[in-house]
């Protein structure tokens, strides 16, 4: 994964390519460096962990060269040290790089046979190698890089800087996304326009297999052919302020708080309000009547929105749906029909995985609708229709306002499904738009308990496993509330279909075990109630979350009780996700992690 940036400044790079890495540091923060050309040196500064690390370095042994490149890391091959930091350079050339080269042992095999000495264990350093291989036997840069990308397997983007050359800097693409920034009298490389968005608003994305030479005055790209491509420059509109905490201690804890607005935001980009129906943004390309069977998509916390989707899809629209998360669908060579639709669902819009799904579902000549808070990003760029989720940006790993808001098109796009295959007449679609209008206020005031689970989360924090439970669409959340917990609190924690609780986990279950059972007042709360029986009757801890109606019927004793506003039932995730995300939120807190930026995690994994 990684973020990577390039300058040809007109002065000193260095601190304009920590602040772009401060803007990349999504994609990995477990080292950091620098390379610049001082004088007719190449001269690199790196440091393990996060970027202020770097900073540090960088103030006690500053750099002054006018043209540079720099890398956040997310460690795929080989420990985060400072050794295997980026950027990695061999005597004529230093590269920083994102993605994975898969075939580098074959090729560190053969560039050590001839003679080349590696100071990594990295897969990116073959590269750097492999194009000084070809400096050393005369190429000039342009042709030793040339020479080198058809040899490279896997995905990558990558910036050269060369010794010597003060006005030239080459970059490549092929999986991972790479854009160039033009500026007066400069250019800039960056993984995203975010990235660039202090310096230049002026972007033009690098196709795949593109590769690029810069001057400070041009940009020539290539295509993998070696013909010379014309790209669209854009404005990008990134903003250039980096987004604050404002007065929260995270940014989790923000984003948390701001989903009243953000949901509300992007239900008004989805519903005609006064009229109660479903407006969509885009005509869909396609009739839902025409579609056999959705294939849903996507990884991690998004992956658990089209799960919660499929329920409605199925419920609202009668439509068989599929949900996978993407790095199986992509290689069980999944039969998918032509003509049938493809949902694939993503906050960053660059999750490899999820990429390789969308580009899967093509080929075979799938319909594909993307659901991406990143409007400007690759899988947006290549799918047939983007339904954009309005979160604003997404900061803290552990994905939040991202979550409900991918709910809340897929709820407007499964009643959209609904009424056009005529399983929703228009008082229904009136109905269920009525419900969705309601979603912003119920979640403000779900938002209203966060004293009772501040509290609350002492007590889970005193665990070492938490077990969550739900049944239809709360089984989902279930999954995503299991997730949550442990990817910032580090606690172990399952997500069950209530039902299945029988069939394994209730051995785990003691009196030290907390049990959370997600149970809105729906058709199927007597059933996870029999559940919650089974629970206490073996000591477990349950810690409930309801409505005033479950909670008064719910005939067992509960550790706590978390009443949730009345609402209707269809699209109760929405609401129930605030009570989970901010029970993991304030579990962390209290065990101390680094909530927004957890161990070992990256908000964007460009890598498969
Ligand atoms: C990473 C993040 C998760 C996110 C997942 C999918 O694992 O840590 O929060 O849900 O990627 O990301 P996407 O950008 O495709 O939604």
């Amino acid at each position: 994964m990684c973020g990577i940036v390039g300058i040809l400044g007109r002065g000193p790079v260095a601190e304009q390519l920590v602040e772009s890495l401060k803007r990349l540091e999504y994609r990995g923060y477990d080292s950091a460096g620098v390379a610049t050309l001082e004088g007719d040196h190449l001269e690199r500064r790196r440091a393990e962990g996060k970027l202020k690390n770097l900073e540090a370095r960088l103030s006690g042994d500053p750099l002054s060269g006018h043209t540079g490149i720099g890398h956040t890391r997310w460690a795929t091959h080989g420990k985060p040290t400072e050794s295997n930091a980026h950027p990695h350079a061999t005597d004529n050339v230093a590269i920083v790089h994102n993605g994975i080269i898969e075939n580098f042992r074959e090729l560190r095999a053969e560039l050590e046979q001839n003679g080349a000495s590696f100071a990594s264990e990295t897969d990116t350093e073959v590269v750097a190698h492999l194009v000084e291989s070809h400096l050393k036997n005369g190429y000039s840069p342009q042709d030793a890089v040339k020479a080198s990308l058809p040899r490279l397997r896997g995905a990558f983007a990558l910036a050269f800087l060369f010794k010597g050359h003060n006005d030239l800097m080459i970059g490549a693409r092929k999986g991972s996304p790479l854009a160039i920034g033009h500026g007066d009298g400069e250019m800039y490389l960056g993984s995203d326009a975010i990235a660039l968005a202090p310096f230049t608003d002026t972007i033009t994305y690098l196709e795949d297999g593109d590769w690029v030479v810069l001057t400070r005055t041009i940009g020539v790209i290539y295509d993998s052919n070696g013909a010379v491509a014309h790209r669209e420059t854009l404005k990008s509109g990134a903003s250039s302020f980096l987004v604050d905490r404002a007065n929260y201690r995270h940014f989790m804890a923000k984003e948390i708080h701001e989903q009243t607005e953000v949901v509300g935001q992007t239900l008004a980009r989805y519903v005609d309000m006064t009229a109660k129906r479903i407006a969509l943004p885009f005509e869909l390309p396609f009739d839902f009547n025409d579609i056999g069977r959705i294939s849903i998509t996507a990884c991690g916390t998004a992956s658990y929105a089209g799960h919660v989707a499929k329920y409605w899809f199925e419920r609202l629209a009668r439509m068989p749906v599929e949900i996978d998360v993407a790095s199986e669908l992509r290689y069980r060579e999944a039969p998918l029909r032509k003509g049938d639709l493809a949902i694939v669902i993503s906050q960053s819009g660059e999750t490899a995985d999820t990429l390789a799904a969308l580009r899967y579902a093509k080929a075979q000549g799938l319909h594909t609708v993307s659901v991406v808070n990143v409007p400007t990003s690759t899988i947006a760029r290549e799918s047939e229709t983007v339904l954009p989720t309005l979160a604003g940006p997404e900061i803290g790993v552990a994905s939040t306002k991202a979550f409900t808001c991918q709910l809340m098109v897929m709820a407007a796009l499964a009643i959209a499904a609904g009424k056009e295959r005529g399983e929703l007449s228009d008082i229904d679609e009136m109905k269920f738009v009525g419900e969705l209008i309601e979603v912003p206020r119920l979640i403000a005031a779900a938002l209203a308990i966060e004293p009772q689970i501040e509290k609350l989360a002492l007590d889970i924090a005193k665990s070492s496993a938490v077990l969550y439970l739900g049944r239809g669409t709360s089984f989902p959340l279930a999954l995503e509330g299991a997730l949550k917990l442990k990817e910032i609190s580090y606690i172990h924690a399952e997500g069950y279909a209530a039902g299945e609780l029988k069939h394994g986990p209730i051995a785990l279950i003691d009196e030290s075990m907390p049990v959370v059972v997600i149970a809105p007042y729906d058709r199927v709360f007597e059933k996870t109630v029999s559940n919650m029986q089974e629970v206490a009757a073996r000591g477990g801890n349950i810690i409930l979350m309801t409505d005033a109606t479950g909670a008064s019927e719910a005939t067992v004793d509960s550790l706590a009780t978390i009443v949730l506003p009345d609402m209707a039932s269809t699209f109760t995730p929405m609401v129930y996700a605030i009570p989970v995300q901010l029970l993991a939120y304030h579990t962390a807190v209290v065990m101390g992690t680094d909530v927004d930026q957890p161990r070992n995690l990256a908000k964007s994994v460009t890598v498969e």
